[in-house]
């Protein structure tokens, strides 16, 4: 059976630290979806990693982890993570034959696209996820089993290549040195290939074993229910988790949904309750709101309760954590959407085009003193008052309220 951690928001909301939390609770660790377009950064025997395709599991040294094969792998990425850790985590990692595999040429073909849309940009990681994940579906993709047989794999690349000449002259993007690349391969083969293996049969062969499904991005960046076309290439909500595992549905034990106590987003797109103003920068230089991944400054505004019982509803959450409720201290007054105007009429569901979309904020007293509380009974009367009224509007039980970066400062209710 397996438990779920999924993003209730635009990504960044604090998984990694609930991971940390529940992590030492679970035999195997699965990531599911997304590439190393994730990134959260974790302290292991006081040194920092930065892990962005690594399962979180690895800071368990009794877990396995594993990459499924809903996954896109930048297999240098991989290797650069494995490398990083003072003891051989190798023995304890399986890598999906069918997750499919990043090369260089998606990253080079999603930075030039980016680049013609202009204005329009996405605002992606520039990680090459979306070319990749094009190709899968385009059934052109190659996946990570195909290293044990470098001469077909480079006899596939070479017709991919040939066929999407004039694409990547338009594009600007280099045809490889077949050389080159043959070499890359195998160098990838001999770091990887004694970890790649059928996931899907694994997990089967242990399903009585207890499982973490661990999300990256989140909910309002899932490519068929976020902002549509300002989303990541992948289903990031439960569902995607299952496909991207191999796990049948009646495996998921339980679902936990994440969501900072207010909002941010990286990258373009619709953001109803963005703050342009001196709070959401203030939001952001107390919550140091800049990507893990990237650096990018996040836009930053209130918490979105629609969006929240939208998410909540899409991944059938069980729990939700709030995650940085600290960061709101010291504000005189903080909001709350409630609900959003569109053409003058006030809905109270996410619709599918978030365009003309106005958010109905309540106003509700700030606090002081969150910051590192580990018993809900401590907080400030006024932050037990938000919590109390983000739980009965979202609808779902509010089991952790973390209060501080730190492992200990996190309230479980
Ligand atoms: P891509 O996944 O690199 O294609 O980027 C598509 C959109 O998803 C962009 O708005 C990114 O900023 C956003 N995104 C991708 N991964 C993450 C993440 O881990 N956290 C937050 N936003 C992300």
């Amino acid at each position: 059976m397996a438990d779920l951690i999924v993003g209730l928001q635009w990504g960044d909301e604090g998984k990694g630290k609930i991971v940390d939390l529940v992590a030492k609770n679970y035999d195997i660790v699965i990531r599911s979806q997304g590439g190393h377009n994730a990134g959260h950064t974790v302290v292991l025997d006081g040194k920092k990693y930065a892990l962005h395709l690594l399962p979180s599991g690895v800071l368990n040294p009794n877990a396995i982890n594993v990459i499924g094969n809903g996954v896109v792998v930048y297999p240098k990425q991989l290797i650069k993570e494995i490398s990083e850790f003072d003891r051989d985590i190798k023995e304890k990692l399986l890598i999906s034959d069918k997750a499919h595999m990043i090369l260089d040429h998606h990253i080079a073909i999603d930075k030039a696209r980016e680049k013609l849309r202009g204005k329009n940009a996405i605002g992606t990681t520039g990680r090459g996820i979306g070319p990749a994940y094009a190709d899968k579906i385009a059934r052109v993709g190659v996946r990570m089993g195909e290293l044990g047989n470098i001469e077909k794999l480079m006899d596939k690349l070479a017709h991919y290549y040939e066929m999407n000449r004039e694409y990547f002259e338009y594009l600007g993007v280099k045809v490889p040195d077949m050389d080159f690349l043959r070499d890359e391969l195998e160098y990838y083969k001999n770091e990887l290939m004694e970890n790649i293996t059928n996931t899907t049969q694994y997990l089967w062969d242990n399903i009585d074993k207890n499982m973490l499904l661990e999300g990256a991005q989140a909910t309002l960046l899932d490519i068929d229910h976020g902002t549509y076309p300002f989303v990541t290439s992948s289903n990031t909500i439960a569902s995607g988790a299952l496909t991207g595992s191999g796990l049948s549905p009646k495996e998921l034990k339980k679902v936990i949904g994440i969501a900072k106590a207010y909002t941010t987003r990286v990258g373009n797109g619709p953001f109803p309750t963005e703050d342009l103003g001196e709070d959401g920068d203030k939001i952001r230089k107390q919550g140091h709101e800049f990507g893990t991944t990237t650096g990018r400054p996040r836009r930053c505004g209130w918490f979105d309760v629609v969006a929240a019982k939208y998410a909540i509803t899409l991944n059938g959450c069980d729990e939700v954590a709030i995650m940085k409720l600290d960061v709101l201290d010291g504000f005189d007054k903080v909001k709350v959407c409630v609900g959003y105007e569109i053409n003058s009429e006030e809905i109270d569901y996410f619709p599918s085009e978030l365009d003309d979309v106005k958010p109905v904020y309540i106003e509700m007293d700030g606090w002081n003193g969150s910051e590192g509380v580990t018993e809900f009974d401590k907080l400030p009367l006024n932050a037990k008052k938000y919590i109390e009224f983000l739980e009965e509007k979202i609808g779902c039980h509010i089991k952790y309220v973390s209060t501080g970066p730190d492992r200990n400062s996190t309230i479980i209710r």
